[in-house]
Order: structure tokens, then C-alpha cells, then sequence
């Protein structure tokens, strides 16, 4: 084994000469400076300050070098790796922050541009103020029920003691779907429903006793599209039938109904009337609920609301008819029950002023959008 070489002069190391050690720092730095992404300065960091990187392996070097040799060299290789990782940091926060300033401009959102070219729409009011009625009853314990539209004669009239005379049943109010009753096999005709009325003779011969629903639905009769008519239109039933009921349970449930709908000091009237299916009958109006009354003869308040009426025609209702129970097979000895019907339009133009009844059949979104999305 040969002894160490005591005269060893680092400067003949090569890689450790103070000229190369230079060299090797100010090709880092020359390599950071020219990396022009990040990306780019990744690259030159491994291979500049990584472990196969010349300063890295020149720093090995000093491990052989005798001691006293050890610390010079040392210091050089250090302050140059130092002066390295120092560029590469600058250059890293450089690149960095042209980075965030690009993707600032590249990814800018213009706010003022129009966000949604689809505008949304908005349920039909005619919808949500059925819903609005029906969801009163429904909290009450009442069920929905529905019906066809086009109807069996029998349930639209005979089952609602229309009797065969009776002018509603004329050609000129109802559509007839197959020929009116007595010309068809099976005895009835088929008609599209003059009002929701027949789902009481549904339900009741549908359902166990007793019968608490609520019926909304589309109705249709033979009148021409105007202001004030519409062939097509929308209707509320409602039927309760139980031992025990009474016209005082009619008349609560409609003053709650009022109540729930336009506000706690509303209430409702009766007015004697004429309905085949229910006896008594009744026209029932509701107080005004813009005037509460105060317009009836007071000329210094007038009310468009109720043209000064102080009252507001909303529908029919009675107690059912024994003859309609008896038809659908219940005991009228044993029950009883209080029907009444409405149409939705009428309450839809009062209850927001809107004076043509067209614009609620055209489909118009400028005339839904205002009812805003009410669920
Ligand atoms: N069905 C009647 C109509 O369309 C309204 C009506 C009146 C319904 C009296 C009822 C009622 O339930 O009891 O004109």
C-alpha cells in the first residue's frame, strides 16, 4: 500500500480549480436565467444542483482531497452552490409571477358579457294558484283526486241528477266526444267534462267512507275565445262527505279557505241558488279582499276590485244531493256532505288584476314571468 500523498495540491484536482468552479456557477446561472417557464427551470435545476450535477459531483471530489486542502475547496464549491441555489430561487419566483400575471389575463372572464342567452321561464300562474288552493285543503286531511277529462255522460250529468232535459246538456255547451246519450251502445255518450263536478261521483264510488278530496282540473265548454271566455279553463272541487255534516261545516271550510288564501279577516257569504247536484244550494261570494266591504255604497271609495260591490262571485255550493249519493251507492239516511266548485281564471283575474283572459291561454312568457318561480 502506498502512503498518502502529503505534497497533494488541490489545485490539481481539476474539477475543484477556482476557474472551473466558477465556470460551473456561472453555467447555472446562465441555465436559470435562460429557462423561460417553469417547466424549463425544473430542467435546469436537476441538472444544475441535482446529484449528478457538476458542482454536486466537484463537492464529492473534496471528500479526497488531504485535510488541509479540504476546507478552501470546500468553501468554494459551497459558495458557489450557495450563489446557485440563490439565482434559481430568484428566477423560480420570477417565472412564477409571470405565470399568475398570464393566467390573469388568459383566464379573465368578461362580466359583462350576457351570462345565460336561454332565458329562464316561470310556472303558469294558473298552476301554482291550483296548487295554492288545492295544498289549503290537502292540510286539512283532504285528499287529491283526479278524473278523465273526457268523461262518461253518465258522471258529468246523470250521476248529478241532471236530468235528460236539463239545457247544459245541449250540444251548444258541452263538447260531445261520441254521440250524446241513447244514440251510442253503451248508453251513455262521452263528453269532455263540463266541470270537475263528476269526480265526486268517482270518488265517491272509488273510495271507502268517508270522503274528504279536493279536485283541481281542466274543464271545457263550447264558448269562444274572448276576454271573458274560454273554451278550456280550470276548476276546484271539493267534496266532504261523513256522518253528520252540516251547512255550518260547508260555510267554515269556505271561510277558512278564503282565510288561508287572501288573508285572517276574510270571510265568505251564501246566496240561495240552483245546482242539480247539492240541495240547498248556494252561489258563495267572498268579502273584497282589497276593499274588506269599505266601497258598498261609499262613492268617495270606490273599488275596481269588486266594481263597489264590496262582495266577489267565486263559485256554487250546497249540500250534496241525496239523489247523487243514491246513485253512488250511499246511504243518505246515514251521510251527508257539502260540495262546492270554482274556476281558477276568475280567481287568477281578480286576485291580479288581469283583464284579459286570452293572455292566460296564448303562452306568452312575458305573461308568466311576473308570477316569478313560485313551487
Ligand atoms: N260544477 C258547477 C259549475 O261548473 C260548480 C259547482 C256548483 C260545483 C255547486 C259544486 C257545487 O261542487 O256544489 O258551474
Amino acid at each position: 500500500m502506498s502512503a498518502p500523498n502529503k505534497s497533494y495540491d488541490p489545485v490539481e484536482v481539476e474539477t475543484l480549480k477556482p476557474e472551473e468552479i466558477e465556470r460551473m456557477r456561472d453555467e447555472a446561472l446562465a441555465a436559470f436565467a435562460a429557462a423561460d417557464s417553469l417547466d424549463a427551470l425544473h430542467e435546469a435545476k436537476v441538472a444544475q444542483t441535482g446529484p449528478a450535477s457538476p458542482l454536486a459531483l466537484a463537492n464529492r471530489e473534496i471528500g479526497a482531497l488531504p485535510p488541509h486542502a479540504k476546507a478552501e475547496a470546500g468553501k468554494r464549491v459551497g459558495q458557489a452552490r450557495g450563489a446557485v441555489n440563490k439565482a434559481l430561487a430568484a428566477r423560480q419566483v420570477e417565472l412564477e409571477a409571470e405565470r399568475d400575471a398570464r393566467v390573469l389575463v388568459e383566464e379573465a372572464v368578461d362580466v359583462t358579457l350576457p351570462y345565460d342567452r336561454v332565458p329562464s321561464g316561470a310556472r303558469h300562474p294558473l298552476t301554482t294558484m291550483m296548487e295554492r288552493v288545492a295544498d289549503v285543503f290537502v292540510a286539512m286531511g283532504y285528499e287529491v283526486a283526479e278524473g278523465p277529462e273526457a268523461e262518461a255522460e253518465w258522471f258529468n250529468f246523470d250521476a248529478l241528477n241532471f236530468l235528460p232535459d236539463h239545457p247544459a246538456r245541449q250540444m251548444q255547451d258541452t263538447f260531445f266526444v261520441q254521440g250524446p246519450k241513447g244514440t251510442e251502445e253503451s248508453g251513455s255518450g262521452v263528453v269532455l267534462r263540463t266541470h270537475t263536478s263528476p269526480v265526486q261521483a268517482r270518488a265517491l264510488l272509488d273510495r271507502e267512507l268517508p270522503v274528504y278530496i279536493v279536485c283541481p282540473g281542466r274543464v271545457f265548454r263550447t264558448d269562444e275565445l274572448d276576454a271573458t271566455h274560454t273554451p278550456v279553463f280550470h276548476q276546484i272541487e271539493l267534496l266532504a262527505i261523513d256522518e253528520g255534516l252540516t251547512m255550518a261545516d260547508l260555510k267554515g271550510t269556505l271561510d277558512h279557505m278564503v282565510q288561508a288564501l287572501f288573508g285572517a279577516d276574510m270571510k265568505t257569504r251564501l246566496r240561495p241558488n240552483y245546482f242539480p247536484f247539492t240541495e240547498p244550494s248556494a252561489e258563495m261570494d267572498m268579502l273584497c279582499y282589497v276593499c274588506k266591504g269599505e266601497s258598498i255604497g261609499n262613492p268617495d271609495r270606490p273599488c275596481r276590485t269588486c266594481s263597489s260591490e264590496g262582495w266577489i262571485e267565486l263559485g256554487g255550493c250546497g249540500m250534496v244531493n241525496p239523489r247523487v249519493l243514491t246513485a253512488c251507492g250511499v246511504d243518505p239516511e246515514k251521510y251527508s256532505g257539502f260540495a262546492f266548485g270554482f274556476g281558477i281564471e276568475r280567481m287568477l283575474m281578480f286576485r291580479h288584476n288581469v283583464e284579459d283572459m286570452r293572455d292566460m291561454v296564448e303562452g306568452d312568457v312575458r305573461f308568466t314571468r311576473p308570477f316569478g318561480m313560485e313551487i
